[in-house]
């Protein structure tokens, strides 16, 4: 079987933006691939290093989160990237033979020192970040890597950096990997911005009917529709865009006769998305809600030693081939 590789890092709770932008196409690589899907510690770290008190309880919650949303430790491997430290071993051989200009030019580096405010980010670690995010990839000789259209710049140095090792000690250790593009539409937050934890704008996985409800209920419909008889704009609305996500077809063809006929008002109509997506939740919330600490810590230890078999092979198969000792 193929081997994919992705991760995501700690940050907080996940929420529908990871949903239907990365988890559920997670679920179902699941049945083609042999799926190594990791929580990026270290990389979380690179920003959050000067308050990382959360960063442990992140990692569980994500573990929460990534099983009740159906990926399923018995086939993948679930585990955290600092219980892997092959990694780093590989990330500073990759550092060895990556010229400084590669990394200086990633167009992530630079976007994120301008916009991150509030934090340093000009450390040595942070400029390394697709160093590690390439040995991440390569330790595990990852034939694909499901991601957004962001971490593309970073899987393009990871090739290039595999192109480089390959070429210079004339083996192909590392396969080239692939990117697998998630095709699903963004889906913006409550408040028509990008959905993210710092705007506090989503709805999460973990989130209660109650608290779906108030949330969905702020969402911003078509500003042009302001009374009942008005008629809507189901294109302009991020209601109706979730709708189109989260529900099927017919479904989403009856709101848009509703919305255009001004059949129904944006009340009753958030009313139903409200349902829809808490009928969606539920099942994510209810395995969530029934892990024990214990179950996630047994998930971990096992990924971490099934993670760490996988990448110690690899990293004797490296040493060998550069003349480290063993
Ligand atoms: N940089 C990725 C992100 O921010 C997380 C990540 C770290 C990752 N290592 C990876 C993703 C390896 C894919 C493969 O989303
Ligand atoms: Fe949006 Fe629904 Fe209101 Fe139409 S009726 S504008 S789809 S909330």
């Amino acid at each position: 079987m193929k081997r994919i590789l992705s991760g995501m890092r700690p940050t907080g709770k996940l929420h529908l933006g990871h949903l239907v932008g990365a988890l559920n196409n997670w679920v179902k690589l699941q049945d083609e691939y042999q799926c190594f899907y990791m929580i990026a510690d270290w990389h979380a770290l690179m920003s959050e290093y000067e308050d990382p008190k959360l960063m442990k309880e992140s990692c569980y919650e994500m573990v929460r989160d990534f099983v009740a949303s159906g990926l399923d430790p018995g086939r993948s491997v679930i585990f955290v990237q600092s219980h892997v430290p092959e990694h780093l071993e590989l990330a500073m051989i990759f550092s060895d033979i990556t010229p400084l200009a590669w990394v200086e030019r990633v167009p992530t580096y630079k976007e994120q020192l301008r916009e991150i405010k509030g934090r340093d980010l000009t450390t040595y670690g942070f400029l390394g970040y697709p160093i590690l995010q390439a040995a991440d990839i390569a330790v595990y000789k990852a034939d694909a890597v499901p991601v957004g259209v962001d971490q593309v710049p970073h899987l393009e140095l990871t090739r290039e950096i595999i192109r480089r090792f390959n070429g210079l000690y004339k083996r192909d250790i590392f396969p080239e990997p692939a990117a697998i593009l998630t095709k699903t539409p963004k889906l913006l937050g409550l408040d028509n911005r990008k959905m993210s934890k710092s705007y506090a704008n989503f709805i999460a996985l973990s989130d209660t009917p109650e608290v779906i409800k108030k949330k969905v209920n702020v969402m911003i419909t078509d500003a042009e529709r302001i009374r009942l008889q008005d008629k809507g704009h189901p294109a302009v609305c991020n209601v109706f865009s979730y709708f189109s996500t989260f529900t099927k077809p017919d479904n989403v063809s009856k709101v848009k006769d509703w919305c255009e006929g001004a059949l129904r008002g944006c009340t009753e109509c958030k009313k139903g998305l409200a349902e829809i997506l808490i009928e969606n939740l539920d099942p994510i919330r209810t395995r969530r809600d029934k892990m024990p600490d214990s179950e996630v810590e047994g998930i971990i230890a096992e990924g971490a030693k099934r993670a760490r078999k996988a990448a110690g092979e690899t990293m004797a198969e490296v040493k060998k081939l550069i003349n480290l000792m063993p």
